[in-house]
C-alpha cells in the first residue's frame, strides 16, 4: 500500500483515512492507484495528474481538464477484490459480490426488479437461487453505474429479467427488443471462486458495434495482513 499512496490526492488521502476496517482502507487505495495508473496509461499522463468529477447522481468519470479523452470507467469493491473496467465510447458499469447466503433474496428481488422476476427467483431450486440472485443484483447494479443517473434514474423497478437459463438479461420481461439493438450489452464476468459479477456498456452512438470494446482490469487486493 506504501507504493499507492503517494498516487492519491489529498481528497482520496483524507477519504482513505475516513475507511476503519483496515482491509477495506486498503483496498480503497489500492483500487484508487490501479484506477489512476490505468486511465493515466490509456490517456497518457502521469497517474497523481488525473482529475476526477463527478455527475449529479455521484458516477465518477475523468475531469474535463482531460479534453478530448472518450473513455468511461467503472470500480467495484468486495471483499478480497476489486475490479476496474475501462471503456472507450461507452458509458460502463461494473459490479462484483462475494458469492454467500442472501436471507431475504425474493422479498429483494420483488422490491427492486418486480414481482415476475421474484417469481422466477422463487422456482430456482433452492441450491441455485442465492448464485442466481446475486448475479441478478450484480447486473443490476452494474446496470445503475452504466446509466451514471443512480437509483433514481431507473424510475421504478430495473429493467432486467431471469432467462429461462436463469441468467440475468437487460429489459424487462415483455422487451422485445430488450438491448435496444445492440446498444446495451450484460457481460457476465470470469472472477475469481467466491466472486461473482456483471459488467454492462451503454453505446450512445447509432451504429451498432461489432464488439463490446470494454477492457477489463480485474484486481485481486492484498490480504489485509499486508496492509
Ligand atoms: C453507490 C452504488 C454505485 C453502489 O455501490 P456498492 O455496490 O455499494 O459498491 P461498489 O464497490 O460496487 O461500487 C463503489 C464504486 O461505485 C462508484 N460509484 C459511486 N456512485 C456511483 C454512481 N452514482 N454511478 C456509478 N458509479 C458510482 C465509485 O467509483 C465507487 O468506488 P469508490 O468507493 O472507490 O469511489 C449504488 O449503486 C448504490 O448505492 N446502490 C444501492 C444498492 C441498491 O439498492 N442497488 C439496487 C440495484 S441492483
Amino acid at each position: 500500500m506504501g507504493d499507492c499512496l503517494p498516487l492519491l490526492c489529498d481528497a482520496e488521502r483524507r477519504q482513505a483515512t475516513r475507511i476503519v476496517p483496515a482491509a477495506e482502507r486498503c483496498a480503497y487505495v489500492v483500487t484508487r492507484a490501479s484506477l489512476r495508473s490505468l486511465l493515466g496509461s490509456e490517456i497518457g499522463v502521469s497517474p497523481v495528474e488525473i482529475e476526477f468529477t463527478c455527475n449529479a447522481w455521484g458516477k465518477p468519470s475523468l475531469a474535463p481538464a482531460h479534453g478530448r479523452a472518450r473513455l468511461d470507467f467503472s470500480v467495484s469493491h468486495t471483499r478480497g477484490l476489486s475490479v476496474i473496467a475501462i471503456a472507450q465510447d461507452a458509458r460502463v458499469g461494473v459490479d462484483v459480490e462475494r458469492r454467500r447466503h442472501v436471507p431475504d433474496s425474493l422479498r429483494i428481488a420483488a422490491d427492486v426488479f418486480g414481482e415476475g422476476v421474484a417469481r422466477r427467483l422463487g422456482a430456482v431450486p433452492d441450491e441455485g437461487r442465492d448464485d442466481v440472485f446475486l448475479r441478478l443484483w450484480t447486473a443490476g447494479e452494474a446496470s445503475v453505474k452504466a446509466s451514471g443517473l443512480g437509483l433514481a434514474g431507473t424510475g421504478g423497478p430495473i429493467a432486467l429479467c431471469l432467462a429461462h437459463d436463469h441468467a440475468p438479461r437487460l429489459g424487462g420481461e415483455n422487451d422485445v427488443d430488450s438491448d435496444e439493438g445492440g446498444r446495451r450489452r450484460l457481460v457476465p464476468l470470469a472472477l475469481p471462486v467466491g466472486h461473482v459479477g456483471n459488467i454492462v456498456a451503454h453505446f450512445d452512438g447509432a451504429d451498432r458495434p461489432a464488439a463490446c470494446p470494454v477492457e477489463l482490469g480485474c484486481l485481486a487486493l492484498p490480504a489485509p495482513a499486508m496492509c
